[in-house]
Formats: C-alpha cells, sequence, structure tokens
C-alpha cells in the first residue's frame, strides 16, 4: 500500500498551475458517446477517474487515447456499438451513471450498472431516473443493473426536487436527441454543469440557460465531433489555496476562474488570509500568523461547495476559535473528523450533519488515513500544517481527483513524497 508521507510547519511559497475540472471532464467523456464521432479534449487532468472511464469508454467500443504530456484525450465514439456498462469499473466511480443518459441518447437503449464512488452518504440517483422516465424511457433495476429503453425519446418539463450536479448533466445528455423540447427546472448551477452544456453545444446539441436554475434543451437529431478544452478546476484550485493559507505562505495559484472561487475566496479572507487577483486568471493567496474561525454552511453553486468543506476543515483545526461546519448535501462527509482528531485536532460532532471545531494551538503528525477522496485533500493541509511526519494511507482516494499532488506541492516547498508500506516502515 502507498502512504503520502508529509514533514510539516514548511510555508508553501511560489506559483502552481491548475490542471481541468475533474467534475467536468468525468461528464464530457460519457458525453462524447452522443458525437457518434471524433473529439478532442483540452486541458484533461491525468486522474485515476479519467482511466477509469477510459477502460469503461473502450469497452463499450470507443477509442480513446490520452496524451497526459499535451494534456489531451482523443476520442473516437464512431464505432461504439455496445449499449451495456457493467463491468467491474463502472462500480468504482461515480460519473459512470453518466453513461445512462448518454447511451440512451443515441441508442435509445442502455444497461449500466449502479455507480459507485466516494461513501458520503446513500447518494440516491432517484432524481436522474425519475427525468429519464419523464422523456419516455423505461427503466427496471435488475440485480444491480439498470436496464433503460426508450421507444422514442420526447422532451418534457422535468422539475428536480433538488439542484443535483449529476442528474442535471445527465437529463442533458438524454435530452439532447430526444425531440422537441425539454426544460429542466431546479437545475444545478455548478461551473462544471456549464462547462459540459458548452461542451454538448459544440458537438452540436442546443442548451440554452445553463448556469441557470433553469435549462432549456432542444433535441436535435445529429451531433458530431468537435475540440473543447475543459475549465480550471475548482476544487484543485481551492484545495491549493487552502493549503497555502493553512501553511501562512504566499503562492500564486494560476489557471483559475476566479468568480468560482468566490465562496471560498470570502471565507479564506474571513479568517485572516489575503487573496488578490493579481493578473487575469491568478489568486494569490497569503496566510496570516493566526487565522480566525469561521463558519461554513455547505451550499450548491454558487454557496460554499461541499468538496471544499473537507480541506477547509484542517485549517480551521488551528484557527482561533470555534469554527461551526454544517454539511447540507451528504449525510456523512465527516469522516476525515476522527483522523484529523489522531493529530491532536478538538472536533465535536454535533450529529452527521455539524461538526465544531474548536482550534488548538498545533496538530501533530501521525499515521492517518484518507476516507475519501476530499477527506484525502484535508489530511494533506493538515499534514502541511503539523509539527511533525504524517503517513496518510489510502492514497488512492486522492489520486482519483488531484494529479499529482505531491509533484505540485514538492514545486511549492513542500516536504512530502510518495512512499509504499515496507518504505514507510522503515521512515
Ligand atoms: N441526490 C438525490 N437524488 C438524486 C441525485 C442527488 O437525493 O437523484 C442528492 C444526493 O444524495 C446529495 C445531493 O442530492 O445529497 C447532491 O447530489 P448531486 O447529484 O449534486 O451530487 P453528485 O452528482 O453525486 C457531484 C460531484 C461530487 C460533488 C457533488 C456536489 C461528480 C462525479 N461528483 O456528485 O463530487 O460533491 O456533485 O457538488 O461530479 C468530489 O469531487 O469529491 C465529489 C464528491
Amino acid at each position: 500500500m502507498e502512504y503520502l508521507c508529509i514533514e510539516g510547519g514548511v510555508p508553501l511559497q511560489g506559483s502552481v498551475e491548475t490542471c481541468g475540472a475533474k467534475n467536468a471532464v468525468v461528464a464530457m467523456l460519457p458525453a462524447a458517446v452522443l458525437a457518434g464521432d471524433q473529439c478532442m479534449l483540452g486541458n484533461v487532468p491525468s486522474i485515476k477517474d479519467v482511466s477509469i472511464l477510459q477502460e469503461i469508454l473502450a469497452n463499450l467500443g470507443a477509442s480513446v487515447t490520452l496524451d497526459k504530456r499535451r494534456k489531451t484525450l482523443s476520442l473516437d465514439t464512431t464505432n461504439l456499438c455496445r449499449i451495456r456498462a457493467t463491468s467491474p469499473a463502472v462500480r468504482r466511480l461515480r460519473a459512470s451513471y453518466y453513461f445512462l443518459g448518454a447511451l440512451l441518447g443515441r441508442f435509445g437503449e442502455a444497461e449500466v450498472s449502479l455507480p459507485g464512488g466516494c461513501e458520503i452518504g446513500t447518494r440516491p440517483i432517484d432524481q436522474h431516473l425519475k427525468g429519464m422516465r419523464l422523456l419516455g424511457a423505461e427503466i427496471v433495476n435488475e440485480g444491480g443493473v439498470l436496464h433503460a429503453k426508450a421507444k422514442k425519446l420526447v422532451g418534457a418539463d422535468i422539475l428536480l426536487d433538488m439542484a443535483s450536479v449529476g442528474a442535471t448533466i445527465n437529463l442533458m445528455l438524454c435530452a439532447c436527441r430526444a425531440q422537441g423540447l425539454t426544460v429542466i427546472k431546479g437545475a444545478a448551477k455548478e461551473p462544471h454543469v456549464v462547462d459540459t452544456a458548452n461542451f454538448l453545444n459544440s458537438m452540436g446539441a442546443s442548451i440554452k440557460g445553463a448556469g441557470t436554475d433553469t435549462i432549456r434543451i432542444h433535441g436535435v437529431q445529429q451531433m458530431h465531433g468537435s475540440q473543447y478544452n475543459v475549465i480550471p478546476d475548482q476544487i484543485e484550485a481551492g484545495t491549493l489555496m487552502i493549503a497555502a493559507a493553512a501553511t501562512k505562505g504566499d503562492v500564486l495559484v494560476r489557471g483559475v476562474i476566479p468568480p468560482h472561487m468566490e465562496a471560498l475566496s470570502i471565507k479564506l479572507v474571513e479568517m485572516g488570509a489575503t487573496v488578490e487577483e493579481e493578473e487575469a486568471g491568478c489568486l494569490r493567496v497569503r496566510g496570516c500568523a493566526q487565522p480566525r474561525a469561521t463558519d461554513v454552511q455547505t451550499r450548491p453553486y454558487p454557496g460554499f461547495p461541499t468538496d471544499m468543506q473537507q480541506p477547509l476543515m484542517a485549517m480551521m483545526c488551528t484557527a482561533k476559535g470555534t469554527s461551526k461546519v454544517e454539511e447540507t448535501i451528504y449525510e456523512q462527509r465527516f469522516k476525515h473528523t476522527t483522523e484529523l482528531g489522531r493529530m491532536g485536532a478538538d472536533i465535536q460532532l454535533m450529529s452527521n450533519r455539524l461538526a465544531l471545531v474548536h482550534g488548538v494551538e498545533k496538530l501533530t503528525g501521525t499515521y492517518v488515513e484518507a476516507t475519501d477522496l476530499r477527506a484525502g485533500a484535508a489530511m494533506v493541509i493538515a499534514g502541511l500544517m503539523a509539527e511533525g511526519i504524517t503517513h496518510i494511507a489510502n492514497v488512492h482516494y486522492i489520486d482519483r481527483g488531484y494529479e499529482c499532488i505531491e509533484e505540485k506541492l514538492i514545486s511549492l516547498g513542500a516536504r512530502i513524497r510518495r512512499v509504499n508500506e515496507d518504505e514507510s516502515e522503515q521512515a
């Protein structure tokens, strides 16, 4: 097993480039099924979730090549002929649910295993299925495989009961090829929803209103290939910004879209850090000597993102005063609190949704684990802040969503290395 081994206490300094958005690219790979043609995606991060999706697409009959150096991914779905995505890879990530919408849109039929992903709550997909049924699909679950079939997909009015990112994107995929107009009300407004809609439009779809809570999709008979650049990853950028502030460092995070970072920037400033847009697409983050506590409530965009809740909590651990963290999106996104506790944090869990973080003087390095992707990011930040050495197990969770996390942090002066179990025992 691999560990990340961090010797904490170094203020991060320098500049670092953000990579393409995981939650956009994991929707775009399945979306390319609709093209039935060649697509070229730019700014594609080399993360585990992308390689799993490559494997699923190859199993369906597409050809996919990732050029890691150029960060481009070429995809040809012309000869993609299978409608069944049930390999173990499908159950290893969340975004495999997008094959349901994409295959249904292209072939009127799909068989897709229920998705996997981080264990942060029950994560039902009832809104996806409700919307697809309204578009004319019949869907049954047979032993964990969803069989969806539509004689004809016809546009419909769909009201989402919650602003679900996954349901909004999946229904856009399916509705692209439905006959007539589909209106999704109560849609999610996250930047990756907008980016996916833009990618679909570049392939010939007709989607308007993405980024607002009402999206209108006029179905088209044919779509085609395209070249498209993925937007920068809001969550990776945010993780680096928190790492800079939490280590009392001074870092220029390049390649960001500052409006996407607003909720986090406001919280970092409330905690005493300085966040400035130094030049277009660059945010300079400087930490302060003694961060102050703050309160956070996770919300759909443009509110404070749930994916940033865990990393920011690491910084709250040594802030002066008590921070209140309310998780409104997921029922179980506090598993990192136990791990932070091992490092000396004083976190009071009031419920599955509410934590009080009482600031302590310092965190101390020890053996901890990443319990999910963003919990892993939280442990990395805690390790960078801590006195002594922190060993983080279950690095594979972190690799799902962060490209070469240790390389980027080393470039900022962090003392971090990846070791296998045997080496770590010797350390
Ligand atoms: N929900 C339902 N029914 C549905 C869909 C969602 O009850 O049909 C609930 C969920 O259980 C959750 C809430 O609605 O409580 C929001 O879920 P959403 O559908 O927005 O989340 P998701 O599509 O499963 C994506 C990202 C997550 C990110 C959330 C929220 C992907 C692959 N995943 O998940 O990313 O936290 O949106 O922004 O895009 C991560 O990157 O670490 C991650 C977990």
